[in-house]
């Protein structure tokens, strides 16, 4: 059973280069095209730090000290990987949007700073990108040069933070 959603026109590969698994493009999709939302139940920081490592890693941050996980539930959007250069970003708190057209084949990634600010789920990024930046970490979302990449497309909660970060330094 999936509480979440993931659209058809994607698929859930295996990819152990990956981590596991990652999900890709069956069809050509559209700029703005929901590509996911995530699903499972609302857990607060304390109940994620229970959790295993692998549990962790396939959860979403929703507020500063919540979050969706999957609790032993099959949630496909869950294998969608981070990439320092995505063609996806999030909408809201739990939707997943493509930042521009997908090809048939490409693989679906988003930057995990558009929705993580949490130092639990830290690891090396194999994304290949020129622009990687290696470690994707719980504080990459301060960085100003990904605030104009990804205007848009931060987590709402995390897109209040970004203002208020901004209003400090113009006052
Ligand atoms: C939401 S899961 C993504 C699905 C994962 N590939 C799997 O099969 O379980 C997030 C985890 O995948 C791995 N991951 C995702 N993107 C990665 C990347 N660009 N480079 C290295 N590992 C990545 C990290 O271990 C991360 O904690
Ligand atoms: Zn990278």
């Amino acid at each position: 059973m999936t509480t979440g959603y993931l659209s058809t026109k994607l698929e859930v590969r295996n990819a152990p280069e990956k981590g596991g698994y990652a999900v890709y493009a069956l069809k050509t999709i559209q700029k703005d095209e929901v590509l996911a939302v995530w699903g499972g139940q609302v857990v607060t920081l304390a109940q994620v730090l229970e959790l295993t490592r692998e549990e962790q890693g396939h959860t979403i941050q929703i507020y500063d000290e919540l979050y969706l996980a999957p609790m032993g539930m099959e949630e496909p959007a869950d294998y969608i990987n981070h990439s320092c250069s995505p063609n996806a970003g999030v909408c809201g708190q739990i939707s997943l949007v493509a930042m521009r057209e997908i090809g048939i084949g490409e693989e679906i990634t988003f930057d995990y700073a558009m929705s993580d600010s949490s130092s639990f789920d830290e690891f090396d990024c194999a994304c290949g990108a020129p622009t990687c930046r290696g470690l994707v970490s719980g504080s990459d979302w301060k960085r100003p040069d990904l605030w104009k990449r990804y205007d848009g497309y931060f987590s709402t909660y995390l897109q209040h933070r970004i203002d208020k970060l901004r209003k400090k330094a113009m006052p």
